[in-house]
C-alpha cells in the first residue's frame, strides 16, 4: 500500500510517500520545506506568515514527493494528513489540500494527530516497536508521557502543567542570542559547557554532578520534575528562574557564562525527563519506550535515556535525527494504522488547534 501524507501544523510544509507491507514501512520520499529562515527574523513562528508559506509550498512539494518516490497519482492507495493539534491557519492548508487530493482521485483519507505522528516515526525503523509501549512526546508544544495500548489508543499518564520543553529551550536560547529554533544550538552550547566544567571531551554528563560548576550556588535552577508523586512537569519555573538569572547579570553588568548556563539548564531538563520516565517504567514494567518529537534530537537526552532504558532492561526506540523534527513520513506511518483501525475521514474533515489523542 502506498501512502501519501501531508503535514503543515507549524513551520514546516511536508509531503511524503511511505510504502506499507504488513508492519514493514518503507520511506520512499520525505520532502520538508522549512520556513525557519522566514520566522527567524521575528524570533519565533508568525502564524499568518506560516499559513501563507504553506499555501505557496504544498503543491510543489507534493509533486516532488511523488516524483522522488517514482509513484504516479494513480498508485496512491491512501492519503493521510495532520488534522490536530497545531496552528489552525497552518493545519488547514494541508487538511484542505489532502481532502481535495483524496476526493479528486477517489482515494481513502485518514486524519492523524501530530503527536501520535511523532511517535509513529519509530515505526519507520528496521526494528519497529509494537504496542503496548510507553511513549514520550518532547516537542515545541508538547511534553507528555503516554501509555500506547494499541497503535491508535493512547492514555496520557503525565504531562507538563505549563510550558513545553522545546518552547522553554527556544525562549532561553533567544535570550542567549541563539537563532530560532534554539534547540540544536543550545545542545551544542551545553556540550561546550559540560566539557569545560568537567575537563572531559567525552563522558562528561555523569561527571558533571561532581564539578565546581554544578556546585556553584549562583547558578542553581529548579527541577521541572514535579515532586508530587505524579508523572507531571512544570517547565515555567525553570524558564523563569533562568530568565531572572540572565536579567540579574545584565543589570549588574557581571557577565554570565552562557555555555555553563546551557549545561546547567540541559542537566535539569534532562534529569527531570529521566526521572519521570523511570517512574513510568516502574509503574508499567517491561514495556518498551518510544521517545519522539523535535527535542528527542537532543544529544544529552538521547544518551541519558539510553542509560535509563538499559537500567530497566527495556528496549528504547528514538527515531533517527531526520525523523525527530516535523515531517510527513511519520504522518504516513500513523495514518496507515488509523486506516487499519477503520478510522476513515471524508470531505467533512476539519482541522483543530486542540489536542486530539485523548
Ligand atoms: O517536534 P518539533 O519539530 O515541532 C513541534 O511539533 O513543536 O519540535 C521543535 C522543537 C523546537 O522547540 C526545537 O528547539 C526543539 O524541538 N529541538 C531541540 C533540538 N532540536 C530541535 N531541542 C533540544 N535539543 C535539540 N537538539
Ligand atoms: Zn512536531
Amino acid at each position: 500500500m502506498n501512502i501519501l501524507a501531508f503535514e503543515s501544523s507549524c513551520d514546516e510544509t511536508a509531503a511524503a510517500v511511505v510504502r506499507a507491507d504488513g508492519d514493514k514501512l518503507n520511506v520512499l520520499s520525505s520532502i520538508v520545506a522549512s520556513q525557519i529562515d522566514i520566522h527567524r527574523l521575528y524570533g519565533g513562528v508568525v502564524p499568518e506568515i506560516a499559513g501563507r508559506a504553506h499555501i505557496e509550498a504544498i503543491s510543489s512539494i507534493t509533486y516532488e514527493a511523488l516524483e522522488t518516490a517514482h509513484i504516479a497519482k494513480e498508485d496512491v492507495d491512501l492519503v493521510a494528513v495532520t488534522a490536530h493539534p497545531g496552528l489552525i491557519g497552518a493545519l488547514l492548508v494541508a487538511v484542505n489540500f489532502a481532502k481535495a487530493f483524496a476526493f479528486a482521485n477517489h482515494i481513502p483519507l485518514v486524519a492523524v494527530d501530530h503527536i501520535q505522528g511523532h511517535i509513529a516515526a519509530a515505526y519507520l525503523s528496521d526494528t519497529p516497536p509494537k504496542p503496548p509501549f510507553l511513549a514520550m512526546a518532547l516537542s515545541g508544544g508538547h511534553t507528555a508521557i503516554y501509555l500506547a495500548k494499541s497503535y491508535t489508543d493512547y492514555e496520557i499518564i503525565g504531562t507538563t502543567r505549563d510550558d513545553a520543553i522545546g518552547e522553554s529551550y527556544d525562549k532561553i536560547g533567544r535570550l542567549m542570542d541563539i537563532p530560532y529554533p534554539a534547540g540544536a544550538g543550545f545542545d551544542r552550547l551545553a556540550t561546550e559547557g559540560f566539557q569545560r566544567a568537567t575537563g572531559r571531551e567525552e563522558d562528561f554528563y555523569r561527571a558533571y554532578k561532581k564539578t565546581d560548576a554544578y556546585r556553584d550556588r549562583s547558578m542553581t535552577l529548579p527541577s521541572p520534575a514535579l515532586s508530587d508523586g505524579t508523572l507531571d512537569f512544570s517547565f515555567s519555573g525553570l524558564k523563569t528562574a533562568t530568565i531572572n538569572l540572565l536579567h540579574r547579570h545584565e543589570q549588574t553588568g557581571t557577565p554570565i557564562d552562557h555555555a555553563l548556563l546551557a549545561a546547567r539548564y540541559t542537566y535539569e531538563a534532562t534529569e527531570a525527563v529521566a526521572k519521570k520516565i523511570a517512574m513510568a517504567m516502574d509503574a508499567h514494567p517491561a514495556l518498551p519506550l518510544v521517545v519522539a518529537g523535535g527535542v528527542a534530537a537532543n544529544s544529552h537526552l538521547r544518551r541519558r535515556l539510553t542509560e535509563v532504558a538499559k537500567a530497566h532492561g527495556v528496549p528504547l526506540h528514538i527515531p533517527s535525527l531526520s525523523l525527530c523534527g516535523d515531517n510527513a513520513a511519520m504522518i504516513a506511518a500513523q495514518g496507515y494504522y488509523e486506516y487499519l483501525a477503520g478510522h476513515l475521514s471524508d470531505t467533512s474533515l476539519n482541522a483543530s488547534a486542540a489536542d486530539g489523542i485523548v
